[in-house]
């Protein structure tokens, strides 16, 4: 693939640099799909918490898969026959995911995004999203859509405070190299960052009174992730080299200066 490093936010808000050239983090969810990694402490706490739902012949849907490293996860905790899909809108990660998963017949890799996804209503039986929903510019659609093709539960694990932030991290070429903005450049005249993510914090209101307005039965639970050991999230901060990589700080998760209390939001669909 040809590396451009012109900045390109996509029509979502997401900086297609970070996605489509990042190889590092594509190497990264590789390893951890394949076990030359670590399970992410993430991975793990999500298995646990599918296990309590999934039954046999159980279809699965993991939204923003990467490589479909959870998987491993699920796998190595769930002792009943489940299918697993993931589905992600770029190829740099399904490709290395097809490489990983290509002898096993229980998971598909299928190249989709949250906004508009590509399967039918209720085509699943559960569904999870694992740090997508923070990088979201709207998450009413994404909300919408993995409400639509779930039958049973959802699964969501994002970052949750009492208020909403709307962040956006901005990048330059000093410290992200697949960007060609000069920390001079950081902004443009009005203001507006010229390569960025969002890093965002939803407010609890937000959150459930949206699902409540798909779905006003929807029966929602919250849990706060604090299953991680911090000795695993400080190695692997360490092996990883990812700039802005998790640490743990008085016991909360930060990614550079930000605190990012994440949480599980578990949603029922009752009739
Ligand atoms: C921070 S990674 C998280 C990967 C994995 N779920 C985890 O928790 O380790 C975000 C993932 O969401 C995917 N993603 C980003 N925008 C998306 C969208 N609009 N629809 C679906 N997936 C998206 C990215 O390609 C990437 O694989």
């Amino acid at each position: 693939m040809k590396k451009s490093k012109k900045p390109v936010i996509d029509e979502n808000g997401l900086c297609l640099n970070e996605y489509k050239n990042n190889y590092n983090n594509a190497k990264v969810y590789y390893e951890r799909a394949i076990g030359k990694a670590p399970e992410m402490e993430t991975s793990k706490a999500m298995a646990r918490q599918l296990k309590k739902i999934i039954k046999q012949e159980d279809e699965i849907l993991d939204v923003g898969c990467a490589c479909g490293h959870f998987y491993r996860s699920i796998k190595k905790r769930v002792k009943k026959n489940f299918y697993y899909t993931g589905v992600d809108p770029y190829k740099i990660f399904l490709q290395k995911g097809k490489i990983a998963w290509k002898n096993n017949k229980n998971v598909k890799l299928i190249r989709g995004n949250i906004y508009n996804l590509p399967f039918r209503n209720n085509e699943f039986d559960i569904s999870f999203c694992s740090n997508v929903f923070i990088h979201l510019n709207d998450i009413k659609k994404p909300l919408k859509e993995i409400m639509r093709v779930t039958k049973r539960k959802i699964i969501l694990r994002t970052v949750l405070f009492d208020v909403s932030y709307k962040i956006q991290l901005v990048y330059n070429k000093k410290w992200w190299s697949d960007v060609d903005v000069s920390p001079i450049n950081e902004f443009d005249d009005k203001g507006s960052p010229r390569a960025y993510s969002y890093f965002n914090i939803l407010s609890f209101d937000y959150l459930t009174q949206n699902i409540k307005k798909i779905y006003p039965n929807a029966k929602i639970k919250i849990i706060k992730d604090d299953f991680y050991k911090k000795s695993n999230i400080s190695k692997s901060l360490k092996n990883e080299k990812r700039p802005l990589a998790t640490k743990i700080l008085a016991n909360e998760q930060v990614s550079g200066c930000i605190l990012q209390p994440h949480y599980f939001v578990i949603i029922e669909k009752k009739k």
